[in-house]
């Protein structure tokens, strides 16, 4: 897959998730993808947060906690680096001047040290209600964009919303995105077997989340509009998974619940996958 100048050799990559990662097999990747970082540490929950609700299926409880960019660069950077794979860092912000703060403090940072980012797409203001609309992507993505220079890989990572993404995807291409990471986690609740205890609102990734995926990577990819390259992510367990992807119009794959249930799964994958090339659509 080619992103800008940087070409992944493997159509494997570790998704957006975790820093406890098992890391043997990992200069297989075709990248690595980091947590996101947040400008401003933002406290929250971590491993205690996640819940396996279904077989293969994981729900993420929402007001999860980010680290800083700034340990990201002083901690986190050097470990991932040692794979010798293009690192990307996934970045988000509450707004647009959020994301061009973040996305200037790496630039002056970690230029060096980064293939490029991934930009989480949240809701511009929820406690306003406020949706995601492509205008707030091509704002977001182009602050990026404008401050990491016109070399710079951005990929945008969009929410599985197959009626909505197509119009998103296209507000990141007019902001300059290079790429498409799609999709996040599907808004669910999670019921815990205790009737008295309260309802657990979060995301969810993994098994179930693999159909709505392929549906957006697919809408995505037959979209005449939308030129940029596809990161397929959602409940890639198997190689067959992969393939499913790449069918679909996706160039590559990104791995997180596979990795949290069974760590080192994408290393295993990318050894198995590094032959597969992306279907001509
Ligand atoms: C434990 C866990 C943590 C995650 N953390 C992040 C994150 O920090 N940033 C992000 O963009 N996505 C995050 N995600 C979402 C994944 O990157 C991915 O988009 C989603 O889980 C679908 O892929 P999967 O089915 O392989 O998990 C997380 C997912 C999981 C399971």
């Amino acid at each position: 897959m080619q992103l800008g100048k940087i070409t992944l050799q493997n159509p494997v990559c570790l998704a957006a998730a975790s820093w406890q990662l098992d890391g043997t097999g990992y200069e297989r990747l075709g990248a690595i993808f980091t947590r996101t970082v947040t400008m401003e540490p933002k406290p929250g929950l971590y491993e205690e947060g996640i819940w396996q609700v279904a077989d293969q299926t994981l729900l993420n409880a929402t007001h999860m906690r980010t680290e800083s960019a700034e340990i990201l660069v002083q901690e986190h950077l050097p470990t991932l680096r040692r794979h010798g794979v293009p690192v990307f860092v996934s970045i988000t912000a509450p707004g647009i001047p959020g994301f061009r703060k973040i996305a200037r403090f790496l630039a002056r940072e970690a230029a060096e040290l980064i293939a490029g980012v991934e930009v989480y797409m949240a809701q511009p203001d929820t406690e306003k209600g406020e949706e995601l609309n492509a205008k707030f992507v091509r704002e977001a993505t182009q602050a990026v964009r404008n401050e990491l220079g016109p070399e710079a890989a951005v990929i945008v990572k969009l929410p599985p919303w197959p009626e909505h993404i197509r119009g998103l995807a296209l507000g990141a291409q007019e902001g300059g995105a290079t790429a498409l990471a799609a999709t996040n986690l599907l808004k669910a609740l999670h019921l815990p077997d205790d009737a008295t205890a309260a309802p657990i609102a979060g995301g969810l990734s993994g098994e179930a989340l693999r159909p709505v995926a392929l549906r957006c990577v697919w809408e995505l990819a037959h979209d005449a509009r939308i030129t940029l390259p596809i990161f397929g992510t959602g409940g890639v367990f198997t190689a067959s998974h992969v393939t499913d992807y790449l069918r679909c119009g996706a160039s590559a794959v990104q791995i997180a619940s596979g990795e949290w249930l069974e760590p080192g799964i994408s290393a295993r994958l990318a050894a198995e996958c590094g032959h597969l090339v992306p279907a001509s659509l």
